[in-house]
């Protein structure tokens, strides 16, 4: 069963980079994602760390060249105060995590375990501030404890707790869902809250921070109206974005076991993050048209049951064919749109939601969606290639989705890379490529596909799915063809 794509890719037009930020992570004091996850604490005997960070963690995320990780929430972030975190661990007071299982957070893991995390793995640190029950000042005090070199209370108390540089942290969430559990409020009233914050929170050193207002919910156009309206442009760094691939809030599904209608389902609220960046983007055009304010997709992934026997304020989930699906289409839809998405968060980093690494003690896996965001590492800061596909339809029912999903782009090298993603569950695709122009002598890759859409990796099969070179693809001058079986994602470099 093949069906027949056309791909064009526009060789001459490459104005756009693709930010390296969209291809980001998100950390939250949430189920085993810290805990349990990135921290197993410096007094394990049995797992290698550093400081106590998994070692096998920080190898892992390295690798993926993870660009950014977004830290402590969520929604966890609007009940945090970080002066709780730092000073001697054991004089740190104890707090309930109310949205996340009511479990007791000991505050162990706090700013310098982060941000020197961070450090390790090479990764920018997007902090994300507590406007729900916070206060201006105790923002103010974060920003200048973490960020300011010269002498001031809270610097100097960095200094006392063991770091003499700042960090620099250029990353900075104002707010994390104010339209829900982040303090209920009409977005109105948060443009004004932001406008507050933001005024207090300064750029101490120069370094060119980023504030970002906390966004919409999924097609809430209306928010982003009213903070692109309503918040002067000079004040504003990103407005985010949250999009979860979901069913249905109230029937998500399991996570593995599921039909192919549950798979269309989820595929269906994955395509829709490309309508949804071109929605809020013609809002943000209105009021830039410069485009100096990025949108920021802060949280985005696929959201199903928790596995049976689990905490179901942990969010844990495993992670199949269909999350290498999300992926693949996600990413692509972000490079395809980096004019506007300069920086994006997948939900979550380890064991909670769309995760890409799940750990057991001392073993730690990585998912499918690992091996995504590994494969598409090549597009990190490449200069994009606009992309015009003719594709048939996914058809289940008498409900259609675009197959094939593709971004290209060209590195600092010189080398071109595409990204193409077929979601169709039972056909195969014979793509033809067209690179208007350019002329290549060489094709290689990898692709990554399994037996079915349900599979998965587990603790006792590791590497069930993984990508291997790909020989379903050849190359003749500026034409490219591509054999890409069904539920496959592949990833080819020309040269
Ligand atoms: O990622 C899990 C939760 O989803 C986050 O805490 C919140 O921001 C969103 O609703």
């Amino acid at each position: 069963l093949f069906a027949q794509t056309n791909i064009s890719v526009n060789t001459s037009n490459s104005s756009t980079v693709i930010s390296k930020h969209i291809y980001g992570h998100f950390a939250e004091h949430l189920g085993h994602c810290i805990y349990g996850g990135f921290y197993v604490g410096d007094t394990s005997k049995t797992i290698p760390n550093t400081n106590g960070v998994r070692n096998d963690i920080i190898d892992a995320l390295r690798k993926l060249k993870i660009p950014n990780l977004r830290w402590p929430g969520g929604c966890f972030a609007d009940t945090y105060h970080w002066k709780d975190g730092v000073g001697p661990k054991n004089k740190r007071p104890e707090m309930v995590n109310k949205w996340w299982g009511g479990v007791t957070e000991d505050n162990s893991f706090g700013t310098h375990d982060f941000l020197n995390m961070c450090e390790l793995l090479g990764a920018e640190p997007y902090l994300a501030g507590n406007v729900g029950s916070g206060t201006v000042q105790e923002l103010a005090d974060w920003v200048q404890y973490v960020n300011f070199d010269g002498k001031s209370p809270m610097s100097d108390w960095r200094r006392q707790n063991g770091r003499e540089k700042p960090w620099n942290v250029k990353l900075w969430g104002v707010g994390n869902e104010a339209w829900g559990c982040g303090g209920n409020m009409r977005p109105e009233y948060y443009a004004d809250v932001y406008r507050k914050y933001a005024t207090f929170m300064s750029d101490w050193e120069g370094g060119g921070m980023m504030k970002i207002a906390s966004g919409a919910n999924s097609a809430d156009y209306h928010w982003t109206e009213t903070l692109m309206s309503q918040i002067p442009l000079q004040m504003l760094g990103g407005v985010a974005l949250h999009h979860y691939s979901v069913i249905e809030w109230r029937h998500k599904g399991p996570a593995t076991n599921f039909s192919e209608q549950q798979y269309f389902a989820t595929m269906k609220s994955a395509c829709f993050m490309d309508s949804l960046i071109i929605k809020h983007s013609a809002i943000m055009d209105k009021y830039d048209p410069k485009k100096k304010v990025a949108l920021v997709v802060d949280e985005w992934g696929g959201w199903y049951d928790v596995e049976a026997g689990t905490n179901p304020g942990f969010l844990y989930q495993q992670n199949t064919m269909r999350d290498a699906m999300i992926a693949g289409v996600t990413l692509n839809i972000f490079n395809n749109h980096a004019d506007r998405v300069r920086v994006a968060n997948l939900a979550q980093a380890i064991n909670v939601l769309q995760a890409v690494i799940l750990t057991d003690k001392e073993k730690m896996i990585l998912t499918p969606t690992y091996h995504v965001m590994e494969m598409y590492n090549v597009h990190q800061n490449a200069k994009l290639l606009p992309v015009t596909i003719k594709t048939n339809d996914y058809v289940l029912g008498d409900d259609k989705l675009q197959a094939v999903w593709a971004s290209a782009s060209k590195d600092s090298l010189g080398n071109t890379h595409i990204s193409l993603v077929n979601i169709d569950a039972k056909k195969s695709q014979d793509i033809t490529v067209n690179f208007d122009g350019a002329q290549f002598k060489s094709v290689s890759g990898r692709i990554l596909t399994s037996a079915k859409l349900t599979d998965y990796n587990s603790f006792e099969q590791p590497d069930k799915l993984k990508p291997v070179a790909f020989n379903g693809a050849t190359v003749k001058g500026s034409v490219l063809n591509v054999k890409l079986p069904p539920f496959s994602v592949v990833v080819l470099e020309l040269k």
